[in-house]
């Protein structure tokens, strides 16, 4: 008796698996899913191959290029022949997003445009057999919905966009691209948008990692306005393993909101931050890291309030967060204690200049 062919699993193609959220995603599918992954990453600034440097090189395919170069996808996709995209490939960074729009209207609205016709194109030549199981899954955030008053409900997906920044809008754009498109081609698409991550690999522009950062290289930690900016914290591991919940499950067309039910002010977050540290690594002087807290000049149309109501994900999907913020602080603050190293590789002359723009006039 011949045994029964074997035929390996289909390909995911990832879209910015070298950043922050990307690669703790590309790390947990290889860790628990069957299926090998192809990443493709312009290597912005933001995207670093070294997050992904001891991940086995059999499953995980890297190409470096531009969700927006329509031949590139156009061939990598006719190529790979994937059975799911996930894009996480955008600009990410509110600040520079107020100082330099630019880049975020080409990669999130612009790229994204063209991944969408090339995944278009490249699913309507799909088998009967194919075509049916073919996702899209994209990553947006809960900015898209606007600003929240400390009195509001938390965002559900029912809630009207009204983004307040260039980032936010750029993001609010390519939902509605990923909306139309399947309302009128048909596109299987699944949208995820999710409250603040934190975690392993977060480049230390964004508050957790910089304050981190800066608390080690014992210079001042930057808080806007008077602190009291209300963010809704979710371990980027318990984001990850949604979209893979998402992608399993979710039906097509719908949005999904994720979160970490834990929501807390900046200054309570740089406290934090700083009462860790004093643990884990004390100051020199025996002086707390609070020490080093400096109030800034606020960031211009700052959003004072984000909440992400979770409900959907909850009682559609058997989804909820494994991890507490207490516990997921301490187990970040530990990675980058135990990988300074990684934090000194990434950044560059770039991040300085960038430190600069965006801290100096403050
Ligand atoms: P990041 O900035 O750390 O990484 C972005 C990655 O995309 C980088 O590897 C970069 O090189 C790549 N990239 C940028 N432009 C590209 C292009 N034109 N073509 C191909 N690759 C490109 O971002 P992140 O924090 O990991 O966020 C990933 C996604 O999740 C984004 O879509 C973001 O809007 C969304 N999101 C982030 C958060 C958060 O708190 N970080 C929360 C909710 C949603
Ligand atoms: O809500 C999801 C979004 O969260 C994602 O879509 C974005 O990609 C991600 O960058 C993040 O946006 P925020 O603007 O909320 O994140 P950031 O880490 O830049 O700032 C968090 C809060 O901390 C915000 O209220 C601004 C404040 N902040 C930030 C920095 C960098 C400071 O007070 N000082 C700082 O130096």
């Amino acid at each position: 008796m011949s045994a029964a062919p074997t035929t390996s699993p289909s390909p995911i193609l990832v879209t910015g698996g070298a950043g922050f959220i990307g690669s703790n995603f590309i790390r947990a599918w290889l860790a628990q899913e069957t299926s090998p992954v192809v990443n493709l990453d312009k290597l912005t600034y933001a995207g670093n191959l070294d997050n992904l440097g001891d991940l086995p090189p059999t499953r995980l395919e890297f190409v470096h290029g531009d969700i927006g170069d329509v031949r590139l996808v156009k061939s990598l996709l006719a190529r790979v022949r994937p059975r799911a995209i996930v894009n996480f490939a955008a600009e990410t960074h509110v600040d520079r997003s107020i100082h330099g729009p630019d880049d975020f209207i080409a990669t999130n609205v612009v790229g994204t445009f063209r991944l969408l016709e090339c995944a278009r194109d490249y699913w309507q030549r799909l088998d009967a057999a194919e075509k049916p199981a073919f996702r899209i899954l994209h990553v947006s955030t809960d900015e898209v919905y606007g600003t929240l008053s400390a009195q509001d409900a938390a965002f559900n997906e029912a809630n009207a966009f009204r983004p307040n920044s260039p980032y936010a809008a750029s993001k609010a754009a390519s939902d509605h691209l990923m909306r139309a498109w399947h309302h009128t081609y048909g596109l299987p698409i699944l949208t995820t948008n999710c409250s603040n991550n934190y975690g392993p690999y977060q480049f230390p522009e964004k508050l957790i990692p910089l304050m981190i950062h800066n608390a080690l290289a014992g210079t001042a930690l930057p808080v806007y306005g008077d602190g009291l900016q209300v963010r809704d914290w979710l371990h980027v591991e318990d984001h990850c393993e949604a979209i893979r919940v998402v992608l399993r499950g979710g039906r097509p067309a719908e949005t999904y909101n994720i979160g970490g039910n834990s929501e807390k002010a900046n200054i309570d977050v740089v406290h934090a931050i700083c009462d860790a540290l004093d643990g884990e690594h004390p100051r020199g002087d025996g002086r707390s890291y609070r020490s080093q807290i400096a109030f800034v000049k606020d960031r211009p149309g700052h959003d004072r309030r984000y909440a992400i109501d979770a409900a959907k994900m909850r009682t559609e999907l058997g989804w909820s967060p494994k991890e507490t913020f207490e516990s997921g602080l301490l187990k970040t603050i530990r990675w980058y204690l135990a990988n300074q190293p990684w934090t000194e590789r990434v950044i560059s002359g770039a991040y300085r200049d960038w430190i600069h723009t965006n801290y100096s006039a403050r």
